[in-house]
C-alpha cells in the first residue's frame, strides 16, 4: 500500500509527480504530498484526503523546481493527517523521505532518537529514516542511507533527497515494489509501471535491496554494501490505455467488461488441438517427481480463486489439494518439505502476506510456482516458474478481471499438470480445452443479456443490511466473492456460505427482508442447492438465482433470476461471478460509493 513516485529532469517535477500518483492512487488515497527541490532547499506540500486536494493545495501554493518526491498513502501507522502525511522531513529541514511498507522495529528506533534529543513530528514509523539517515549524511546520501538500512527491519520501498546534494534521488527497495523509469535526460522512480507510461516504457525493476541513484543524467544501482550492480533494461508492453478508463465510468466496470479479452489472451497460446501446453512453466513428469500434496496460498479474492483451484486439482491431478489463506498459512504449523508443490495466487504479486508465506516454504524445500498478473512483480521472482494472468492492468481495488483470469489459468494448470502426471484423461483434457475457447464468447453475451436484470436486482435491494450469498463445490467460493465484491464496494454486510450449510446455523437469518443470492449453475450440486433454496423459500426469504439458461424449475422459484450460459461445470465459476460483479458494481453506484477507491481499503496490501 502507498504509492511513490520520484522525477528529476528538466520538466516541472510536480507535473510529473501528480501525473504518477493519479496512476498510482489505486495504492492508497488517504492523503498526498510532494517535496520539490527548489533551488535552496525543498518545498513540501500535502494535503489530507484525495489527490484532488493535493492538486488544490499546489495551485495556491506552488512549488517550482526539477527533482522531486511524491507520495500517496495508505494509513498504518498514524491516522490520515497533514503530520503523518508523506514525504517526512528530517530535524535539521535538510532531507526529505517516502516510503511504502511498514519499518518494524521503529519504535526501538525512535526511542533511541528521543534520547538523542531528537523532535518527532508525526506518529509514523517512516520519520525514524529521515532522522537516521540526516545524522549519518556527510555529504553522500548514498552513503548514509546504506548505512541506516543496515539497522531497519521489516519491508520498504524508500525514496529521499537531500538539500546538499539537491540533483539526486537515492532510492532502495525490501520487500515492496519499485521500478526505475529511463528517460533522456530525465529519470523517474514509481512504485507501478503505470505512473511512467507518459514518459517512458523503458524500465528496470529494482530487485531486492538494491539500491538506486537517479541523477538527470543517469541512473546507477549498487547492491547493500554500494558495490555498483547492473539492472535489467526492459521495454514495458504496457500501454497508457490500458491505465485509463477509456470512457468507462469507472475502473470497474471498465475491467468488467475487459472479461472477454482477458480471458481470450489468458488463454491463447496455451490451448491447441484440443490441448493444454504450459510450456512457459518448464513443467514435467520428472520434475514434479516427488510432490505427493499441494498447498495453495493467497489472500481475498485470490484466495477464492485457490478455493475453486483446489477442486480442479484434486479432479484432474488427484493429490491432496488445501488452499490456505496466506496470512494464516504464515503462523500455523504446516506441514512443509520437498514433497510439497506450492502455488501462490496474487494479481499484484505484492501481498506482503502471500509473498512471506511463499519465503517459508521455500526455505523449507517445497517447490513453488505462482499464478500472477503482474510481470516483474515480487511473487514470480521468488517461484520456479509462473502461469501470467494477462488481464492487463487492474486499477479499481475490487478485483475482477484477475479473478476471472485465475480460475481460467488453473484450469490450465490442473489439466496440464494432469496429463503430465498421466491423471487428467484426454477427453476431459479436450472437453475443458473447448469449454475454454467459448468463454470469452460466453462471458460477452452475459455482459450484454444480464445488465438489465441486474440492474433492476440492485435497485430493488440496494437498501436491505444484509446479504447471504449461498453455493456448492465449484460455486461456492463464487458464493464467498460475490459476497466479497458487495461488502467491499457497497458497504452492504453480505456472507459467503456452503449452500448445504444453511440449516446449520444461517437459516436462522431468514425472514422476508432477506435476500438470499443462490448459486445454481447445472452440475453435480444443482438440485441440492434448488433444495437449499426451497428451504429458504419456506421460510419466507428473498431469492435471487443464478442459474444455467433454460432452466425452468429456477424460473418457477426464484423471485429474481439471472441466466448463464450453458458451460462445462468446471467453468462455471467463471461465467457465475461475472453478475455478481456487476450486481455489486450496480448496487454501490446506486448507494453513491466511491467504487474503485471503497473506503479504508487499498489495492495492493504490501504490509502484513
Ligand atoms: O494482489 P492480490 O491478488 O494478492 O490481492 C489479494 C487481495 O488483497 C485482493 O484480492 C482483495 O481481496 C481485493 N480487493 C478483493 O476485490
Amino acid at each position: 500500500m502507498c504509492g511513490i513516485v520520484g522525477y528529476v529532469g528538466p520538466r516541472e517535477a510536480t507535473e510529473v509527480l501528480i501525473e504518477g500518483l493519479r496512476r498510482l492512487e489505486y495504492r492508497g488515497y488517504d492523503s498526498a504530498g510532494v517535496a520539490v527541490m527548489n533551488g535552496s532547499g525543498i518545498s513540501v506540500r500535502k494535503a489530507v484526503g484525495r489527490l484532488s486536494a493535493l492538486e488544490k493545495e499546489l495551485a495556491s501554493n506552488a512549488a517550482h523546481g526539477g527533482l522531486g518526491i511524491g507520495h500517496t498513502r495508505w494509513a498504518t501507522h498514524g491516522a490520515p493527517s497533514i503530520a503523518n502525511s508523506h514525504p517526512h522531513v528530517s530535524y535539521d529541514g535538510k532531507l526529505s523521505v517516502i516510503h511504502n511498507g511498514i519499518i518494524e522495529n521503529y519504535r526501538e528506533l525512535k526511542n533511541e532518537l528521543i534520547a538523542q534529543g531528537v523532535k518527532f513530528a508525526s506518529d509514523t514509523d517512516t520519520e525514524v529514516v529521515a532522522h537516521m539517515v540526516a545524522r549519518e549524511f556527510k555529504g553522500d546520501l548514498l552513503q548514509a542511507l546504506a548505512a541506516v538500512l543496515k539497522r531497519l527491519r521489516g519491508a520498504y520501498a524508500l525514496a529521499l533527497c537531500h538539500a546538499e546534494q539537491p540533483d539526486r534521488i537515492v532510492a532502495t527497495r525490501r520487500g515492496s515494489p519499485l521500478v526505475v523509469g529511463l528517460g533522456d535526460g530525465e529519470n523517474f522512480l514509481a512504485s507501478d509501471v503505470p505512473a511512467l507510461l507518459k514518459y517512458t516504457r523503458r524500465v528496470i525493476y529494482l530487485e531486492e535491496g538494491q539500491i538506486a541513484e537517479l541523477t538527470s543524467a543517469g541512473v546507477e544501482l549498487f547492491d547493500r554494501e554500494l558495490k555498483p550492480v547492473t539492472g535489467k533494461e526492459v521495454l514495458t508492453d504496457l500501454t497508457l490505455d490500458a491505465a485509463e478508463k477509456e470512457g468507462y465510468e469507472h475502473f470497474m466496470l471498465k475491467e468488467i467488461h475487459e472479461q472477454p479479452r482477458a480471458l481470450a489472451e489468458t488463454i491463447r497460446g496455451r490451448v491447441e488441438g484440443g490441448r493444454v501446453d504450459l510450456g512457459e512453466l518448464n513443467l514435467d513428469a520428472e520434475s514434479l517427481k516427488g510432490v505427493r500434496r499441494i498447498a495453495i496460498v493467497a489472500c481475498g479474492t485470490s484466495l477464492y480463486s485457490g478455493m475453486v483451484g483446489k477442486y480442479l486439482l484434486e479432479s484432474f491431478v488427484k493429490l491432496p489439494t488445501e488452499t490456505w489463506s496466506a496470512s494464516e498459512f504464515r503462523y500455523a504449523d504446516p506441514v512443509i518439505d520437498a514433497s510439497l508443490l506450492v502455488i501462490a495466487v496474487s494479481q499484484s504479486g505484492e501481498t506482503a502476506d502471500t509473498l512471506e508465506a511463499l519465503r517459508i516454504c521455500k526455505q523449507q524445500g517445497a517447490r513453488t510456482l505462482a499464478i500472477c498478473n503482474v510481470m516483474g512483480s515480487s511473487i514470480p521472482r521468488i517461484v520456479g516458474g509462473t502461469l501470467y494472468t494477462r488481464a492487463g492492468p487492474e486499477i479499481g481495488v475490487a478485483s475482477t478481471k484477475a479473478y476471472t483470469t485465475q480460475l481460467a489459468a488453473f484450469v490450465l494448470l490442473a489439466v496440464g499438470i494432469g496429463r503430465m502426471l498421466g491423471s487428467t484423461t484426454q477427453a476431459d483434457e479436450a472437453r475443458l480445452v473447448a469449454g475454454l475457447e467459448q468463454l470469452p464468447r460466453q462471458v460477452n453475451e452475459l455482459l450484454t443479456d444480464d445488465i438489465v436484470a441486474v440492474k433492476r436486482c440492485a435497485k430493488r435491494y440496494k437498501d436491505v443490511f444484509n446479504f447471504m450469498y449461498i453455493g456448492r463445490h465449484y460455486n461456492y467460493p463464487t458464493a464467498m466473492e460475490g459476497a466479497l465484491k458487495l461488502k467491499e464496494i457497497s458497504y452492504i454486510h453480505a456472507e459467503g456460505y456452503a449452500g448445504g450449510e444453511m440449516k446449520h446455523g444461517p437459516l436462522a437469518l431468514v425472514e422476508d427482508t432477506f435476500p438470499t443470492i443462490a448459486i445454481a449453475p447445472h452440475g453435480r450440486t444443482r438440485e441440492k442447492m434448488v433444495s437449499n433454496v426451497q428451504e429458504v423459500k419456506a421460510r419466507k426469504g428473498v431469492v435471487v438465482m443464478v442459474s444455467t439458461l433454460g432452466d425452468e424449475e429456477a424460473r418457477e422459484l426464484a423471485d429474481y433470476l439471472i441466466e448463464i450460459p450453458k458451460c462445462e461445470e468446471e467453468l462455471s465459476p467463471i461465467l457465475a461471478i461475472v453478475p455478481l460483479q456487476l450486481l455489486a458494481y450496480y448496487t454501490a453506484t446506486q448507494l453513491g460509493r466511491d467504487v474503485d477507491k471503497p473506503r479504508n481499503l487499498a489495492k495492493s496490501v504490501t504490509v502484513e
